[in-house]
């Protein structure tokens, strides 16, 4: 399948080279089923039957469920806010959703193989996730793992380096030492220069001898800085790609820095690789609680009818660090917390949340909703945009750093490290309602939540009771992606006792106390889709498009017209600057206040 010639080096191309004389795509695929596990986990949507009380009938006919107590190992507790819990529930046996692989496929084998082995990124993530995923039982009966990487290593030196970072799950311990050594035992490495045809056909050479005729599925995860990606894409595909089965690779953002630059990005890939073989990543897309987004809005009828511009005030999309760029400073200052938060990880979650019912839950069916939400939306405002930069800061003693006495940042950068912005949906169900974001780093404090704020009671018969306040006393809804994992919705409830007295109480979904099992990083489920060959958390091309063209505009004016940032000491709340523009939106921030 290979039509190249193997020189000994691929040209070395600019990243975003336009060379189309090599056009190499490998394309052979073998049907999903053969490699899926049968039934890690349910892709589509199913209920616990388990979990599911028998059915009473009710005087009218009707039939509900039964209520029945919930089994609890131990007595009820007083957690920090106030709310009563009972101790996490254990699934039983027969609900959990983690089935073992089918171990009939003898004749097919996966090989993954990390790009950049030695980063950061492989070393606490990839590696760990991947470990993870044979812990669970959800790679398949062969496979084989592989570091690439420059620096010079044996297979032992990259075994140590992994052993480092591997945890096994803490609800689930039996035989943690014994599967760490069995997965280790299928970590090999290869050292190899990025741009090098002659390294990746070695790379070939050994994945094949692992394969043993097998048919053989191939991943390529680039965990390596965008301006080697078509390099190595171009490499691993000419060299280095499956001849029997599929192959796919992941990419890691950032995905250009404006619609120009990741338009050629694209371009160049799509030179040796067709749309569906590229997983373009954006890790918040795997969260527990971003997954759970729409089965929030689709699966409860309470939600969606509430779910528009009739009901819903505006919509807050919060991002908060409590550490500043520490190191990552020469990647950071080239692109800043728009391009590295809000235009992708906050948009992706705002897409989610507004988007219409899909077709059905397959891949392309949400991503083109997905599409329609982003296309719906205006450009974003350089007035609706609040940038700030966060300076030295010193307390208890202890001196904080500023953005720019980060050794790799320039003494003069106006690279904002947080940003504000007002967003809106020009679309019948959202004309007219604020999407706030917000994201920074050097913050207070380190949470990713969605806050939805509900519109006032007409006609509140209570109002006397709620005080001047009536914003404070509209409902809200919490999403709150990490840290402690939660759902929560902000109410008004009468305060027990003989007087009329109303307080703001929560009905609290917090999910350590709900659900025993640890909750997955996001890097396993995306990484087992992206062997299931399963696209729905990954990102499109027109996606990308559509995401670029509402930030590009005013991340040219910022830079052209040199925008200075509010500086913000490290560890505050940021910028006076975006409670001005959320305020101009009649918009409080809900993260701020005591009650949060
Ligand atoms: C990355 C950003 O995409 O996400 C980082 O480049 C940020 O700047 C990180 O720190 C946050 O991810 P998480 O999963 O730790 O919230």
């Amino acid at each position: 399948m290979a039509t190249f010639s193997p020189s000994t080096h691929c040209p070395s191309s600019s990243p975003y080279s336009n060379d189309s004389s090599v056009i190499n795509r490998f394309h052979q695929r073998i049907a999903l089923s053969s490699i899926r596990p049968k039934q890690c986990r349910p892709r589509k949507l199913s209920l616990q039957q388990s979990s599911l009380p028998k059915a009473v009938h009710l005087q009218d006919g009707a039939s509900t469920k039964k209520a029945s107590p919930v089994k609890s190992d131990g007595p009820v507790k007083i957690l920090k806010d106030g709310i009563l819990s009972v101790p996490p529930v254990t699934p039983p046996e027969e609900s959990i959703d983690i089935a073992k692989f089918d171990f009939d496929k003898e004749n097919s084998t996966v090989s993954i193989t990390v790009v950049g082995a030695s980063g950061d990124l492989a070393k606490k993530k990839i590696f760990p996730a991947l470990f993870a995923l044979y812990y669970e039982g959800c790679l398949p009966k062969h496979f084989t793992i592989f570091g690439y990487a420059r620096s010079k290593m044996s297979d032992a030196e990259l075994r140590t380096m992994v052993s480092k970072t591997l945890t096994c799950r803490i609800d689930q311990r039996e035989n943690c030492g014994e599967k760490m050594d069995q997965f280790l035992e299928r970590c090999f490495y290869h050292p190899g220069q990025y741009d090098s045809q002659e390294n990746f056909l070695e790379l070939d050479k050994k994945l094949k001898e692992h394969e043993d005729g097998r048919v053989a599925n191939r991943l390529f995860y680039l965990s390596i800085p965008p301006n080697i990606f078509i390099d190595a894409v171009k490499c691993a595909s000419t060299s280095a790609s499956a001849a029997t089965g599929w192959t796919r690779v992941i990419v890691e953002k950032p995905f250009g820095r404006d619609s120009e630059s990741s338009a050629a990005l694209t371009r160049s890939l799509k030179q040796y690789l067709d749309e569906d073989q590229i997983f373009r990543i954006d890790h918040y897309l795997g969260k527990e609680l971003v997954e759970n987004l729409s089965v929030l809005r689709f699966s409860n009828l309470i939600f969606e009818p509430l779910w528009s511009r009739q009901y819903i005030r505006n919509v807050q999309f919060i991002f908060a660090e409590d550490f500043g760029t520490e190191g990552r400073g020469g990647y950071f200052d080239n692109y800043g917390i728009i391009r590295d938060i809000m235009q992708n990880h906050l948009l992706q979650i705002l897409a989610l949340f507004a988007m219409e019912t899909p077709v059905s839950l397959d891949a392309e069916d949400i991503r083109n909703e997905k599409v329609k939400v982003l296309r719906s939306m205006r450009p974003l405002q350089l007035d609706d945009v609040v940038i700030g930069q966060y300076k030295s800061h010193t307390r208890g003693g202890v001196k904080y750093p500023a953005y720019i006495d980060d050794k790799t940042v320039p003494n003069d950068s106006l690279t904002p490290t947080f940003a504000a912005a007002a967003l809106f949906i020009d679309n019948a169900r959202w004309d007219g309602v604020p999407f706030l974001m917000k994201a920074g780093k050097a913050l207070h404090d380190r949470r990713a939540e969605i806050r939805v704020q509900f519109r006032h009671v007409p006609g509140n018969l209570y109002n006397k009771n709620i005080g001047t306040d009536l914003d404070l006393a509209t409902n809200e809804l919490v999403i709150r992606v990490q840290p402690d994992e939660a759902i929560y919705l902000k109410i008004n409830n009468k305060v027990p006792g003989l007087g009329m007295r109303l307080d703001r109480s929560n009905l609290n979904l917090l999910y350590a106390a709900r659900y025993a099992k640890e909750i997955p990083d996001a890097y396993e489920r995306l990484l087992l889709d992206a062997i299931e060959g399963e696209r729905r958390l990954f990102i499109r091309s027109d996606e990308l498009d559509a995401a670029w063209s509402l930030f590009t505009p005013v991340l040219k004016e910022l830079e052209e017209k040199k925008i200075v940032p509010e500086y913000y000491p490290y560890g505050s709340r940021g910028p006076v600057g975006s409670h001005y523009l959320a305020a101009r939106y009649k918009v409080r921030w809900g993260d701020v206040g005591s009650e949060q």
